[in-house]
């Protein structure tokens, strides 16, 4: 008998930005100017995007977060809504402006980002309770780090204790957030999280199967993926550690990618999806983001992703 579940449902406790991207031949380096292509204004933000992605890829998602009473704050909540995410949890701030994002992107699509986070950083108390009155029937929970470390580390917990699967994607990289580990079923960092979760150094794939291993071994109670872009991700998984490759596609972006992955990943296991099904299904959300411009501009839809995979 078939043990899938179809409709999951899952809670996103994060981050709302609007982003500003300039797109560019290259990054400016401290001290240049550079002339740019494009600028736009793009609604983004860690958590949100993940909500997105999870909704496009057909999850029930309620969104709990912060945004400003300003205009930026609006067009992020018609964002959630017009891509069918509850923002029913989505409080407001009247005293500080909503989170925003600076990104630059070069030719590559390779981006780099200075967050303001605004008011995603306000009054953790209310979020908090927010946040566990939105968890009682959902099958995941996902956070990431630009929200206060309070809040984070008070829901994971909260959810442990629930037995609701916490996917903690540890970005930005901050040495701060790492107590949540105890509480994660799933982390998602990229090598410059991994290098400061770990304290190693990694250069090469050989290092992040090291620092893969390394989590593994200090966290057994969690499946550590370390993210390598166009390479794919090492998975530590049934005490045996490996690359599962990425898929080659034609890249934009790369604003939201890790989001993309982890939404992909979280979905298809709450569905009961076997472990190297689930990276793959995360792997092929996270290529297909990169396709498009922006974050949650870029997150693609469930029909899209299974004829990608040919599911
Ligand atoms: O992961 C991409 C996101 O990081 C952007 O949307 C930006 O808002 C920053 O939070």
């Amino acid at each position: 008998m078939s043990t899938k579940k179809t409709n999951v449902t899952g809670v996103v406790v994060g981050s709302l930005n609007m982003d500003l991207i300039v797109t560019g031949e290259n990054i400016p380096r401290p001290g240049e100017t550079l002339s740019a292509d494009s600028f736009k204004t793009i609604p983004g933000g860690k958590g949100a995007n993940q909500a997105i992605a999870c909704a496009k890829l057909g999850a029930n998602i309620k969104m709990v977060g912060r945004i400003g009473n300003d205009y930026f704050g609006q067009n992020l909540q018609n964002s959630l809504i017009s891509n069918n995410v509850d923002n029913s949890f989505v409080l407001v701030d009247e005293n500080v402006p909503t989170g925003v994002a600076l990104i630059s992107v070069n030719k590559h699509g390779e981006n780099s980002i200075s967050g303001v986070y605004g008011a995603n950083m306000s009054l953790p108390e209310k979020q908090l309770i927010a946040a566990k009155e939105s968890i009682h029937d959902a099958d995941f929970l996902l956070l990431q780090n630009e929200i206060p470390v309070e809040l984070n580390m008070s829901i994971a917990k909260y959810a442990k204790s629930k037995n609701i699967p916490v996917f903690w994607d540890p970005a930005p990289a901050n040495k701060d957030y790492i107590g949540i580990m105890e509480f994660c079923s799933y982390i998602t960092p990229n090598i410059i999280e991994a290098e400061e979760i770990t304290g190693l150094n990694i250069k090469t794939p050989e290092q992040a199967i090291t620092a893969c291993e390394w989590i593994s071994d200090a966290y057994p109670e969690i499946t550590p993926l370390i993210t390598l872009d166009k390479e794919g991700v090492v998975v530590s998984f049934d005490n045996n550690t490996k690359i599962i490759k990425s898929f080659e596609v034609d890249v934009v972006d790369t604003i939201g990618a890790g989001d993309a992955f982890i939404a992909g990943l979280a979905i298809s296991i709450a569905e009961g999806n076997n472990f190297i099904d689930a990276c793959n299904f995360a792997n092929a959300t996270a290529a297909l983001s990169v396709t498009k411009q922006g974050a949650q501009t870029s997150m693609p839809n469930r029909n899209t992703v299974e004829k990608f995979l040919k599911i």
